[in-house]
């Protein structure tokens, strides 16, 4: 495990969109495993930036994103499919038919997630994943359990996370309740992980995760065992570690 320590949110954002950068520019059919939530903005913002000034070049890469919430069409402005489009997809060259969503429209959970699962086994598993974390230690939409969840699957989702999630909803009677997540085997395969953390409400877990125990309790302390695990904190999200 290595942890960079950023100054602030922009220098987090800047040094994490420079290592997935590099991962493009080193292997241009990269398969990212993209997140979506409010941390990884600024570096999708960032590679924009740097693929509109002509440094980066989309066109082979495929991207498979951790997850989406279950009973949403893509058409909705509260999918990750949507957030994903405004956020990045919609501004660089990335192909369409190389962009992977589980499909939230559809209900039947066992066809969704196994097509996930052998979705990420045909583009030959994950190069870089990229990760933020959940106040509960949420990865992907992994909540604290017994057991750590191996391959893609539907979860109910905790009542923090709804409470988490509801700023990007007008009600939080809207926040789905249920969503399709990249299990815990999926993110673990990736061959690189890196996790970025921003703000005073990470802190606390960040330290729980990091440097306590590997526990289901705090889904994201496995990372502690992945061969090529990189931490991105910012000052606040370092401050109790
Ligand atoms: C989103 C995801 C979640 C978020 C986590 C943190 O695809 O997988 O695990 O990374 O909820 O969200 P933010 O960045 O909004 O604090």
């Amino acid at each position: 495990m290595r942890i960079i320590r950023a100054k602030d949110y922009s220098d987090m954002s800047r040094k994490a969109a420079n290592i997935l950068s590099a991962q493009v520019i080193m292997q241009p059919d990269a398969v990212l495993g993209c997140a979506t939530g409010g941390t990884p903005v600024g570096i999708y913002r960032q590679l924009i930036e740097w693929y509109q000034r002509g440094d980066l070049d989309f066109s082979e890469v495929t991207t498979v994103n951790l997850d989406e919430y279950r009973g949403i069409s893509r058409e909705s402005e509260q999918s990750y499919w949507h957030f994903m489009h405004s956020n990045f997809f919609d501004h660089v060259n990335i192909a369409p038919e190389r962009i992977h969503l589980p499909e939230g429209s559809n209900l039947n959970a066992q066809e969704v997630c196994r097509a996930y699962t052998e979705m990420i086994r045909s583009v030959g598993g994950i190069d870089l994943q990229l990760l933020g974390i959940g106040t509960d230690g949420h990865i992907g939409f992994n909540e604290p359990n017994t057991v750590f969840e191996m391959d893609t699957h539907c979860v109910d989702l905790t009542e923090s996370t709804v409470e988490a999630n509801k700023r990007f909803f007008a009600r939080k009677e809207d926040v789905p309740r249920q969503a399709y997540t990249m299990g815990i085997r999926d993110i673990m395969q990736a061959r690189r992980v890196l996790m970025v953390a921003s703000g005073a409400d990470k802190a606390k877990i960040v330290r729980q995760a990091f440097f306590g125990p590997v526990t289901p309790a705090v889904p994201a302390s496995i990372l502690q065992i992945h061969p090529d695990f990189t931490l991105i904190v910012d000052q606040e999200a370092a401050a109790e570690i």
